[in-house]
């Protein structure tokens, strides 16, 4: 039936006179959908147990707590809740520190709040003058929004809601995403729309998709936003953006949340007129000292840098041939008073240094262990080229013991097929997570590196390079925002499973049904390796198209940095495919602990998902299969692409079981990626095949198009990068 204007409209009116839950399922409200319980035996449990709230003394941090709980009870329960200052019937969920709140006070409850710090909580099921009540309490204001945030998981994953004791505290003290947004509102490696932060309007105009934005970071446990990109602007460290910062310190400040900037070295130069930007001149020191207590003029609270220097084009220390602790260690001087920390990046590599490119940020900063000042942490990616879709943990993990070390995990999926496909990044997280290191024997895991365990580190962090823009659905593609959920929950918990951080999602954002999440768990679990399969199976890395990084580019070479061609990692030749990082080769693999040199260093123990990342392999060796080689790459091509297809069947199976505009928006999607799969597995093959001069095995399709097909296709429109047309 066409629909004529009228019609549309009347439509429209009937739709909206229906109720927000009948209108469609854009996405926005991510995982904090609070739509009527399904299940009424349920909803009554809940309702029987949850009447009113008592907060007796309330500041910004217990409002948006109590806010976002009426909000939830409202939704999910059909509650309509009022708040009172004192315990007048049993169904209280009293909020509040033993500060804020002499009910709680009076509960005694030290002993179970020694441990958790200042953004620990604990929620207890108990009664208060004779009558039931849940008190949701912490040692300061921003535990109580977090156990806020975790009661209102608990009734969205349907966990019991019944004599509860339950303590939390978060075991990573930095947990931040790091935007790469430029102040033109582009987003370096953005596949989900424009900056949210609109700059020209602010300080005056908020965007109450702000508040939303801080919102969702604190229910899992975000606590720091650096709202600028890693490849800085000086910009933003003048007068009038800083009071657009400020407007927006304002209103992460009751969600818990510091924002944080990028600082470009080269800033004195650029804006303050200085001749030099070198970190040892009496005169640059004082241009930062000047700039830093300006800032906190606008941001009290204001977090810190985060810094990329010589690295990739960008000015830095050694512009002036110091060190990167000496640029640093300048930051951090002018920081410390007002207890900012510097989180300096480890991504660096240099072009005119012939050297394996997997090996120079440990050759750069291991030497440089011990000389930085205590509110420094040196911030490392998790492998050591560049957020692969599979690479092994990075070595500088357990090599610096003297100084913290924050993680730098890649949510926005620049590998990992950007905005169409599906992949759920938590097993890729856990996988380096939990590396053992060997630093200290056995058990040393990269968690405890970051937690700060293995070597007593109160400075503790882990970033998140944002995946979020001004799409309505906030990432782009519906299931992203899943890595966004998994990032925070990893945060607060780096043992946490993939599988439990699904479970939850999944119940919060699609739904409670069983066979919903059960099928959606299998999918998202199985999503990351499925897409090692048909982009970069058995080690391989850094194939992909040149530039905007999209879809396969193993024919990338001659280029004019050899490190940013595909032929520099895959190595393939007549005799075989893969980067010798042995110390046959460029001895990579020395720079880990002996354990792992003796695992990976030979054919036989080598893991085959890391192969062809240490090893040149003949083309006829024998796998442990039984195919040769050459062989398993072209199954393992054509397994990924064919479980893309199992991943679309599941996905259709739910069609009516969750809403029909995400159903169909996803399905669009998968048949995208479907498509994607299939052009990096022929693409690679036909490539690969140029080498082996194998045939494709017996029983496979036959790719339908040519290599140099494959060769010429171009892609002005990509995302993520400015367009170049
Ligand atoms: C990658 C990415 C760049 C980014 C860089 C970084 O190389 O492609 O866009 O600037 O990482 O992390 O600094």
């Amino acid at each position: 039936m066409t629909l004529t204007p009228l019609l549309r409209s009347v439509l429209l009116v009937i739709l909206l006179g229906m109720g927000a839950s009948a209108i469609a399922e854009d996405g926005y409200r991510l995982w904090l959908r609070y739509d009527l319980m399904q299940d009424a035996a349920k909803r009554k449990e809940y309702s029987s147990l949850i009447k009113y709230f008592v907060v007796e003394k309330t500041s910004p941090t217990l409002e948006v707590a109590e806010k976002e709980l009426s909000l939830a009870l409202a939704g999910l329960l059909g509650l309509k809740t009022s708040s009172t200052k004192d315990v007048q019937e049993s169904g209280a969920i009293v909020l509040g520190t033993s500060d804020t709140s002499p009910l709680i006070k009076s509960l005694n409850l030290q002993e179970k709040l020694k441990t958790l710090g200042d953004e620990g909580f604990y929620i207890v099921s108990t009664t208060i003058k004779g009558k039931k009540c849940i008190v949701i309490t912490a040692n300061k204001e921003v535990g109580v929004l977090y156990g806020a945030f975790h009661f209102i998981r608990l009734l969205q994953t349907q966990h019991s809601a019944q004599n509860l004791s339950l303590q939390h505290a978060p075991q990573v003290k930095h947990r931040i995403l790091n935007h790469w947004d430029n102040l033109d509102r582009t987003v370096e490696r953005g596949y989900a729309g424009f900056s949210l932060w609109d700059w020209h309007k602010l300080p005056d105009y908020i965007d109450p998709r702000y508040f939303d934005y801080a919102r969702a970071n604190a229910s899992v446990g975000i606590n720091g936003s650096v709202l600028t990109n890693v490849n800085s602007n000086a910009q933003i460290l003048t007068e009038p953006y800083l009071r657009k910062v400020a407007a927006m310190a304002n209103v992460f400040r009751p969600y818990g949340i510091k924002v944080y900037l990028t600082a470009r070295f080269s800033a004195p130069v650029e804006i303050g007129g200085l001749t030099t930007a070198d970190p040892t001149d009496a005169a640059v020191r004082e241009w930062w000292k000047k700039k830093i207590d300006e800032i906190y003029t606008h941001v009290p609270d204001f977090g810190g840098f985060v810094v990329k220097a010589n690295s990739e084009g960008q000015p830095g220390p050694q512009n002036y041939k110091r060190t990167h602790a000496d640029g640093a260690n300048m930051l951090a001087d002018a920081l410390a008073p007002h207890n900012g920390i510097v989180m300096w990046r480890a991504f660096v590599y240099d072009n005119a240094v012939p050297e394996d490119r997997a090996k120079q940020a440990y050759n750069e900063f291991k030497p440089l262990d011990g000389k930085f000042k205590s509110n420094v942490m040196v911030q490392v990616k998790n492998g050591p080229i560049d957020f692969q879709p599979r690479e092994p943990f990075h070595p500088l993990f357990g090599a610096m013991p003297q100084t913290p070390i924050n993680m730098e995990f890649q949510l926005t999926q620049e590998y990992l097929g950007q905005a169409t496909n599906l992949v759920y990044l938590a097993p890729l997280f856990k996988e380096c997570l939990d590396s053992d290191t060997y630093a200290k024997g056995k058990g040393s895991y990269v968690y405890k590196v970051i937690d700060g365990s293995l070597e007593n580190h109160p400075l503790t962090g882990m970033a998140g390079v944002a995946n979020i823009g001004n799409d309505r659905n906030w990432c782009g593609h519906p299931f992203a925002q899943s890595n966004w959920f998994s990032f925070g929950r990893l945060a607060w918990d780096p043992t946490l499973s993939s599988e439990s951080i699904a479970d939850e999602w999944i119940r919060m954002t699609y739904s409670n049904q069983q066979d919903v999440v059960s099928t959606l768990k299998q999918v998202m679990l199985a999503s990351r390796e499925i897409t090692v399969r048909y982009m970069t199976p058995l080690g391989l890395h850094h194939i992909m198209g040149w530039d905007h990084h999209y879809g396969p580019g193993p024919w990338i070479k001659d280029k004019p940095r050899a490190d940013w061609t595909s032929a520099y990692y895959h190595k393939a030749d007549e005799a075989g495919i893969g980067f010798d990082r042995t110390k046959r080769g460029s001895d990579a693999l020395g720079q880990y602990a002996p354990e792992i040199q003796q695992k990976y260093g030979s054919l036989e123990n080598c893991p085959e998902e890391y192969l062809l990342w240490f090893h040149h392999v003949s083309w006829d060796r024998k796998m442990k299969s039984g195919r040769t080689l050459w062989d398993e790459l072209c199954h393992l091509y054509y397994q990924g692409a064919d479980s893309v297809k199992w991943m679309e069947k599941s996905w259709n199976a739910l069609e009516g079981k969750v809403d029909a505009d995400r159903f169909a928006q996803v399905k669009s999607l998968l048949a995208i990626q479907y498509k994607e799969a299939v052009w990096w597995r022929n693409s690679c093959v036909l490539y690969f095949q140029t080498f082996s001069k194998k045939e494709i095995p017996a029983g496979l399709e036959m790719p339908d198009r040519t290599l140099s097909y494959y060769e010429s296709l171009q892609f002005p429109f990509a995302p993520g990068i400015r367009p170049k047309w």
